[in-house]
Order: C-alpha cells, then sequence, then structure tokens
C-alpha cells in the first residue's frame, strides 16, 4: 500500500511528459502545413514565397501594424498574407485572438475591378492603388487601411513580386 501511493505521483509525471511530448509532435507536425502549399515542396515564384512566409531569400519584410500605426505587435508580427487572405486569396471571415475580423478578396481581377463593399460600390483600383495599400496601408480615397491588416516595407521588387502573385490567384 505504502509503496503504490509513493509511487503515484512519479507515474502521474511520466503520463503528464507523455501527453506533452504528443501535444508538441502534434503541432510540430500541423505547423508546416499551414505555411506550405499543398502538395508543394518548393515555392514557384518569389511573389509566392512572399504570400506564404512574408519574406524571401533576403530575409523577413519588415512591417507595421496598419491602421492604429503600431509596431512591435507581437505574434501578429509573424503572419503572412496567406494566413488572413487565405491560399486562393479570397479571404473572408478569419477568427483571431481579438475576435472575427472581415478580411477582403484580394486577387488581382477583384481589386481591379469595381465591387460592392459595406453597402457602396468601391470603384476598380489601379496596381499603384495595390502597391500603395501593401506598402503604406492606405485605401486610394487616402482612408488608413484598418489593423490587423500590416503596412510592410517592401522594395519595388518585391512588390511587383506579391502583386504578380495576386494574378496568379484570379485563376482560383
Ligand atoms: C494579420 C492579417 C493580415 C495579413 C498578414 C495580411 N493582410 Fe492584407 N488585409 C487584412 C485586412 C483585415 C484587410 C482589410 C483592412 C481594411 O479593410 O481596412 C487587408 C487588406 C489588404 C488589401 C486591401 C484590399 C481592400 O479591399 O481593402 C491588400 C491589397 C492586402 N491586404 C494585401 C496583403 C498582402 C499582399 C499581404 C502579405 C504581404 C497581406 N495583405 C497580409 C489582413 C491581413
Amino acid at each position: 500500500m505504502r509503496r503504490m501511493s509513493n509511487r503515484a505521483p512519479l507515474i502521474w509525471g511520466i503520463v503528464l511528459i507523455v501527453i506533452g511530448l504528443v501535444g508538441m509532435a502534434a503541432l510540430w507536425a500541423l505547423a508546416p502545413t499551414a505555411l506550405t502549399p499543398a502538395g508543394i515542396g518548393t515555392f514557384s515564384s518569389n511573389g509566392q514565397l512572399i504570400y506564404y512566409t512574408g519574406g524571401d531569400a533576403s530575409g523577413s519584410i519588415p512591417r507595421s501594424l496598419g491602421g492604429s500605426r503600431m509596431t512591435g505587435f507581437g505574434m501578429m508580427g509573424n503572419m503572412a498574407c496567406v494566413v488572413c487572405h487565405g491560399e486562393d486569396g479570397r479571404g473572408g471571415r478569419v477568427g483571431m485572438m481579438f475576435g472575427t475580423v472581415e478580411i477582403p478578396d484580394i486577387r488581382y481581377s477583384s481589386l481591379t475591378s469595381p465591387r460592392s463593399e459595406a453597402g457602396t460600390t468601391v470603384p476598380a483600383w489601379s496596381e499603384s492603388d495595390i502597391a500603395r495599400a501593401i506598402r503604406d496601408g492606405f485605401e486610394p480615397n487616402g482612408q488608413p487601411l484598418k489593423a490587423p491588416m500590416p503596412m510592410w516595407d517592401m522594395t519595388d521588387a518585391q512588390l511587383s513580386a506579391v502583386i504578380g502573385y495576386m494574378k496568379e490567384l484570379d485563376g482560383q
């Protein structure tokens, strides 16, 4: 009897460690699938690489949070376009730590056509309107884009690469 009860904490300790290891293994197995396009081990273009990882060969692209214009926003700083706008670029409602967020469709053809948003018609954007939204965080009418859309400190080459990928999303 005595021996049994002395062993109980040890057994529970082992059980907890096993649960922890299984949990970590599950997270580790899931994480790469969230960042890698289904079935593709490598990216087809620099634009796709940026869309899926938020960076390229030169490293992670610096960014700050739009709307409130604050920098250093912890976890949000690690998110790539795909996490919010989706693999197909269509956006939708995405659950985040501070509630549900409405994410716009950023396929090139959608942005460059007139569309209705919250009951009003948004005129077609030009390619430079799209670039300004991504880099400077402004809509063509001068309104700042709301959080959690980051402002991306991209070079012209990175901007045209990611916009090129948004054109590829048109087919999806
Ligand atoms: C953390 C989530 C998040 C990430 C990451 C993100 N976006 Fe956004 N994006 C948003 C939200 C939310 C909006 C809408 C903001 C608003 O309505 O003011 C938006 C708006 C946009 C718009 C303007 C579209 C419109 O109709 O207003 C473009 C273009 C865009 N994002 C491109 C990108 C690209 C390219 C990347 C990656 C380099 C990216 N976004 C990463 C959340 C995100």
